[in-house]
C-alpha cells in the first residue's frame, strides 16, 4: 500500500532509497561468478565498486521507487530497476571525468575513478557497469512478466545510448566547438539527452513497472522532462556559483572547458527563471496524482535548491 506522502518525507525516503541501492550494489558488484560469468578479475571489479558505492545522492533509483510507488508495485522490483539505472549513471560519470572528455579529478568528493586507478581501468568499469544494468533490468526479481522487463530494458536502452545520453555527451563535446562545428549547439536538446534522458526514464520506469494507463504514463514522462532539465540546469548553476567543497566535484569547469549550458546561453539570471519556470512544469504535470505525488513535488524543489 502506498501512504501519503508529505513533502517533509523527502529527505527520510531519499536516505531509506539511498540505503538500499548502496547495500544492492554492494551485492550485485560482489566476488560471486554468476551463471555464463567465467571469473570477475579483482581490479575490474574493485573500480566498478570504487565509482558506484560510497557516494552519491541516488537521485535517479529513488524516482523510479517513487514513481512506481504510484502503482503500489512491490519496492524490491522498483529497486533493482533503480539499482540499473544507478549503474548506468555511475558508468556515465566514469567517462565523462576521463581525460579524453571533462577530464576531472575530483568526484563525489574524493579521486575519480580514472585517478584512482587509470584510464584504462576506468573505461573498462564504465562498460562493465553499462552491461550488467541490461542483466539486472532483465532479472525475473524484476517483474513477474517478461514483457514488462522487456519494455523496461528497452526504455533504459533508449535513454542511455545514442538518442540519449551518450549522443548528449556527444553534443556536449561537441558544443566546446572541439570538432570544429559553427554552428552554435541547441542547448535544450543537449541537456535533454545527456542528463535529461536517465532521470525521465527513473520516471518513466515507474510507469512501465505499474502498468499505468497512457495518461498517467504521460503525467509522469512531463514530469520527468521537466525535472530533468531542472536538475542539469541546477548543475551549470552550481559549477557557476557552487564550490568544489560542497560539490564534491570541481567548480569552474564548465567555463574552463568552453562548455555550453544553459548559463551561457541566457545568463545567470535567465538560466534561474528558466529553472523556476520548469519546477512550475513539474508541478503541474503530477496533478493527476494528487498528493500521492508530493514526494515527487519536494524531490523537484530539492534539485532545484541543491547545494550539490
Ligand atoms: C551529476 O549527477 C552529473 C549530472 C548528470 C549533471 P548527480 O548530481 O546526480 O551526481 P551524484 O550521483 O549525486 O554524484
Ligand atoms: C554529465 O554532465 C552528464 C553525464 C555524465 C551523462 P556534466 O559534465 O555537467 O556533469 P558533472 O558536472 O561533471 O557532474
Ligand atoms: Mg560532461
Ligand atoms: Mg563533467
Ligand atoms: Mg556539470
Amino acid at each position: 500500500m502506498t501512504s501519503t506522502p508529505s513533502p517533509q518525507d523527502f529527505a527520510h525516503r531519499l536516505d531509506r532509497t539511498a540505503e538500499a541501492i548502496e547495500t544492492l550494489l554492494g551485492t550485485i558488484l560482489s566476488d560471486t561468478v554468476l551463471t555464463n560469468e567465467i571469473a570477475r578479475p579483482r581490479r575490474l571489479l574493485e573500480a566498478m565498486r570504487y565509482g558506484s558505492l560510497n557516494g552519491g545522492k541516488r537521485l535517479r533509483p529513488f524516482l523510479v521507487v517513487e514513481s512506481a510507488a504510484l502503482f503500489d508495485v512491490a519496492p524490491a522490483g522498483a529497486l533493482l530497476a533503480g539499482a540499473a539505472l544507478e549503474c548506468i549513471h555511475c558508468y556515465s560519470l566514469i567517462h565523462d571525468d576521463l581525460p579524453a572528455m571533462d577530464n576531472s579529478d575530483l568526484r563525489r568528493g574524493r579521486p575519480t575513478t580514472h585517478k584512482a586507478y587509470d584510464d584504462a581501468t576506468a573505461i573498462l568499469a564504465g562498460d562493465a557497469l553499462l552491461t550488467i544494468a541490461f542483466d539486472l533490468t532483465t532479472r525475473d526479481e524484476v517483474h513477474p512478466d517478461a514483457g514488462v522487463r522487456l519494455a523496461l530494458t528497452q526504455a533504459l536502452a533508449r535513454a542511455s545510448g545514442i538518442g540519449g545520453m551518450a549522443g548528449g555527451q556527444m553534443l556536449d563535446l561537441a558544443g566546446e566547438g572541439r570538432f570544429g562545428d559553427r554552428e552554435p549547439p541547441d542547448v535544450a536538446r543537449l541537456q535533454q539527452m545527456k542528463t535529461g534522458a536517465l532521470l525521465r526514464f527513473g520516471c518513466q520506469a515507474g510507469a512501465i513497472l505499474g502498468r499505468a494507463s497512457t495518461s498517467d504514463y504521460q503525467a509522469l514522462d512531463d514530469y520527468g522532462r521537466a525535472f530533468g532539465e531542472a536538475f542539469q540546469i541546477a548543475d551549470d548553476l552550481l559549477d557557476v556559483e557552487g564550490d568544489a567543497a560542497a560539490l564534491g566535484k570541481p567548480a569552474g569547469q564548465d567555463a574552463a572547458l568552453g562548455k555550453a549550458t544553459f548559463v551561457t546561453l541566457l545568463g545567470l539570471d535567465g538560466a534561474k527563471q528558466r529553472l523556476r519556470d520548469l519546477l512550475t512544469a513539474a508541478d503541474q504535470a503530477l496533478a493527476p496524482f494528487g498528493a500521492r505525488a508530493d514526494v515527487l513535488r519536494a524531490a523537484a524543489r530539492f534539485v532545484a535548491e541543491r547545494k550539490n
